[in-house]
């Protein structure tokens, strides 16, 4: 398998993804999302393979974000498009993959990149990692799940402080939120999520895959809850606020929203 903007290594029944645009934090363009669901599903074929990771490359970022730089100037059409792609290619697809799947959150998640993180069914973090959904600051919402996983995984209240605040959390408050499993050093995250893969490979993958799909059916009542998303990060792209908090990034300077 060979790829522009991920690494894909396989290591006794452990794949490993690493997303590599290091000098974009490894924001995920179009082809980044689309490499991730050709690498995931040859991965998922693959009888070798019982356990993925996903992580970012360098030592700043797991991944932070969607690429602004590519939707800044979309309409209320493609912005839907966006989410309801994105949303079937790479992060619902990751969710109800038959095989775990485990985030390393190597760094910043913010955004997309906190959103993959939860659509992975755990994480662990390093020391350093921040994390944040902060769509609003921008003038959108998160459109790749982020409304419904993150009061699914920390609770409404501080999902909505979180959402609304388009503030970062440290991993050390991630971890109290319930949000991601374990903190370890930037050394040790990838030898601790080696190890948890170890123990999930002695167990059944067949029972594995049916408990993946056990738990998920459990919040199945939130299938309207994405579509509503979709909806509504679309609608966003119509708003001036929109044009302004993506343009004010992109010239790399505070936004001044005009409250339409
Ligand atoms: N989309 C596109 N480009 C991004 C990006 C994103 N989500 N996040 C970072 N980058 C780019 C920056 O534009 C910059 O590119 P340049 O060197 O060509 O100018 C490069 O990655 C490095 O980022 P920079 O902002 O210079 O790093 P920093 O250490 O000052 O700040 C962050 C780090 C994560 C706080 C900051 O990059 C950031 O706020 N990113 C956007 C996060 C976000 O809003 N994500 C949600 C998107 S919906």
């Amino acid at each position: 398998m060979s790829y522009e903007t991920i690494l894909v290594t396989i290591e006794e029944s452990v794949a490993t993804i690493t997303i590599n645009r290091p000098k974009k934090l490894n924001a995920l363009n179009r082809e980044t999302i689309q490499e991730l669901h050709e690498a995931i599903s040859e991965l998922e074929e693959d009888a070798d393979v019982k356990v993925l990771i996903i992580t970012g490359s360098g030592e700043k970022a797991f991944v932070a974000g969607a690429d602004i730089s590519e939707f800044a100037d979309f309409s209320v059409k493609k912005g839907k498009k966006l989410a309801a792609k994105g949303q079937e290619l790479l992060f619902d697809f990751v969710e109800n993959l038959s095989k775990p799947v485990i985030a390393a959150v190597n760094g910043f998640a913010l955004g997309g990149g906190l959103e993959l993180a939860m659509a992975c069914h755990l994480r662990v973090a390093s020391d350093n990692a921040k994390m944040g959904l902060p769509e609003v600051s921008l003038g959108v919402i998160p459109g790749y799940g982020g409304t419904q996983r993150l009061p699914q995984l920390v609770g409404k209240g501080r999902a909505m402080e979180m959402i609304m605040t388009a503030g970062m959390i440290s991993a050390e408050q991630a971890k109290n939120y319930g949000l991601i499993n374990h903190v370890v050093t930037q050394e040790e995250l990838l030898p601790l999520c080696h190890k948890i893969a170890e123990k999930i490979c002695n167990n059944s993958s067949v029972a594995i895959s049916h408990a993946i799909k056990a738990v998920n059916a459990g919040f199945m009542n939130t299938v309207n809850g994405y579509e509503q998303e979709i909806e509504a990060f679309g609608a966003c792209f119509g708003t001036d606020d929109f044009a302004e908090g993506t343009s004010a990034f992109l010239e790399k300077r505070k936004a001044d929203f005009p409250g339409s």
